[in-house]
């Protein structure tokens, strides 16, 4: 791919899948000019700490999605940043997982998955929907994509009801399942506003997450992924992808 959007945002960049992201997003031909990479602890991000500073573009921002009282704080720095200008692609990828079954599952666990995999893109979303916005109003007749404002969601094959023949994980499932609602939700009311929604399963992929027996390297997984949301439509926004375009059942 060669031309990335202008800015960028993504949470949970410091390893895994949002660590590839940034790998790879620096690596286009016209990289964008804001790439702000979210994590928990900057101080020992050391990977990115170290593509940061051979890559400019890339801005190392403290948050924890689950603190939502810094979301207004972190939106006026990036505001300030962009300098009039508004935000391309906004990528929630941190997520926690467990394979919590049946008997195991308990109030705290749900809540804990529902806190981080669902309430906390659900309110980035509405964070950054003013920049978001703003990015598609400068581009109003873009009809595809990130170029103009796109949120990507990252889902799981297991929030998939659909596809649900071997039960288990009930709160990450169940977090999934709510965050595919979201999109689709999102993808109606912010349509208005020139802003695409996106929810994409990454595969099976060998990170923290996913374990080394895991089939697919985070190389393929993104560059599958950044292939779906570059080439994300008005007609095909608040849908369920996998990272190779595949369309999945909800
Ligand atoms: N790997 C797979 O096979 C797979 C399959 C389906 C879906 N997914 C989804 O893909 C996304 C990324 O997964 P991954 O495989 O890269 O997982 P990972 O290797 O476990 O990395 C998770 C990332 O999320 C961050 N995170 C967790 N809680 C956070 C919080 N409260 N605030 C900020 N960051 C937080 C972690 O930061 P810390 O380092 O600070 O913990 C880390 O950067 C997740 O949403 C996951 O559900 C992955």
């Amino acid at each position: 791919m060669s031309t990335a959007p202008r800015a960028i945002l993504i949470t949970g960049a410091n390893r895994g899948l949002g660590l590839e992201f940034v790998r790879q997003i620096v690596c286009f031909s016209t990289p964008p000019k804001y790439l702000f990479a979210t994590c928990r602890n900057p101080e020992s991000a050391t990977i990115l700490n170290e593509i940061a500073k051979s890559h400019s573009c890339v801005k190392v921002l403290k948050l924890d999605v689950c603190d939502f009282s810094s979301y207004k704080n972190l939106k006026e720095n990036i505001s300030t940043m962009l300098e009039g200008e508004g935000l391309n692609l906004l990528v929630c990828n941190a997520g926690i997982f467990n394979r919590i079954g049946f008997e195991d599952t308990t109030p705290e666990m749900m809540t804990a998955m529902y806190t981080t995999n669902v309430i906390a893109p659900m309110t980035l979303a509405q964070t950054f929907a003013p920049l978001l916005k703003l990015a598609a109003q400068k581009l109003p007749e873009e009809t595809k994509s990130w170029r103009k404002a796109t949120i990507l969601n990252m889902s799981s094959d297991l929030g998939s009801v659909g596809m649900n023949d071997n039960g288990g994980c009930y709160p990450y499932r169940a977090s999934k399942a709510a965050l595919n609602m979201v999109t689709k939700t999102q993808s109606i009311d912010l349509k208005a506003d020139g802003i695409l929604t996106v929810a994409v399963h990454p595969g099976w992929v060998q990170t923290d997450m996913g374990g080394q027996s895991a089939p697919v390297t985070p190389t393929e997984s993104i560059k599958g992924m950044l292939s779906v949301v570059s080439n994300l439509s008005e007609e095909s926004s608040g849908r369920l992808f996998d990272f190779e375009g595949e369309l999945m059942p909800w």
